[in-house]
């Protein structure tokens, strides 16, 4: 058996032209255009990529994006009156921090501090209580997580009875992951670095998003014949025939995993591309909550 393989790239486009439509009718509407506006602290390379890969998106979408990029010496008082004003701005309609912050940084107390309408990431305490609570809706689900599961729907992969196992419980990929995944009915198993028997536990995922960050840790023979596989790993793999000399490989083992799996996402142009076009997502709703619709 070989899976079917759920590209990403081709479904984060279709989000992102469905959401430039939309800012397209609103402008012509004569509503203001959704604006990001994202907060940089310090010079860590991979950070600034993403941020300013997120400030490409929302030009090509028609969007506005302001980024602050803030010394990495900052000090919490200082970040937290960016974020204040942020808040207050009315041409602002979402604010993302780029995270991991700096070690000296109370990374709650910012996360806590930007105004629930405005959390596009989804990650402040409202809006994960809210994920975590039945019955509740949170304003905005943090990205990643919301691209695998509208991957997986997308796919067609029946969610509601299923066991899910996540692989992973960080705050930005697994354990929302997870809370959505209850949310939708699957039975669901969060393994970590202290589950016992790992592979026999993933033996009986249906459903299996693998979020650890360790370079295709999943073996072939782990996967359940038939299941779902999405790869949240992005982790770079040394390769002499690449004039980088490495590539990117996910968290699973792509070439064994794909001859067991029904479905599974390649690394890169699987969940990847999502989370940007997630957040492209998010960001026109927090314009539309603004404007009261
Ligand atoms: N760092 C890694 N992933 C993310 C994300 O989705 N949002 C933010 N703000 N920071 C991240």
């Amino acid at each position: 058996m070989t899976a079917q393989l759920i590209d990403g790239k081709l479904i984060a486009q279709q989000v992102r032209d469905s959401v430039a439509a939309e800012v397209t009718k609103r402008t012509a509407a004569g509503k203001p255009k959704p604006v990001l506006a994202t907060v940089l602290v310090g010079d860590r390379v991979d950070s600034a990529t993403y941020v300013s890969a997120k400030g490409k998106a929302c030009q090509e979408l028609g969007m506005g994006s302001v980024n602050h990029h803030l010394p990495a010496d900052i000090n919490q008082a200082d970040l937290e009156k960016v974020i204040s004003e942020l808040n207050a701005d009315v041409e602002v309609s979402g604010i993302l921090v780029q995270l991991p912050l700096p070690s000296h940084l109370n990374e709650e107390r910012v996360l806590q501090l930007i105004s629930i309408e405005k959390d596009v990431d989804g990650f402040s305490p409202i809006n994960i209580g809210r994920l975590a609570q039945k019955g509740r809706e949170p304003l905005f689900v943090p990205c990643t997580p919301f691209g695998c599961i509208y991957l997986l729907e997308q796919a067609g992969v029946k969610i509601e009875g299923a066991n899910a196992v996540v692989l992973g419980r960080s705050n930005i990929v697994g354990m929302p992951a997870a809370l959505l995944l209850i949310g939708k009915n699957a039975t669901v198993t969060v393994c970590h670095s202290r589950t016992k028997d790992l592979p026999a536990v993933i033996r009986q995922a249906d459903i299996l998003i693998a979020a650890i960050g360790r370079t295709e840790m999943v073996r072939g023979d782990w996967i359940k014949p038939g299941a779902a596989v999405i790869d949240v790993g992005i982790n770079s793999k040394p390769d002499a025939s690449k004039k980088s000399g490495y590539r990117l490989v996910g968290d699973v083992n792509f070439d064994e995993a794909r001859e067991v799996a029904g479905f599974i996402t390649p690394v890169p142009g699987g969940v990847g591309p999502m989370t940007i076009a997630m957040l492209m997502k998010n960001t026109l709703r927090a314009a539309q909550i603004q404007q009261g619709e």
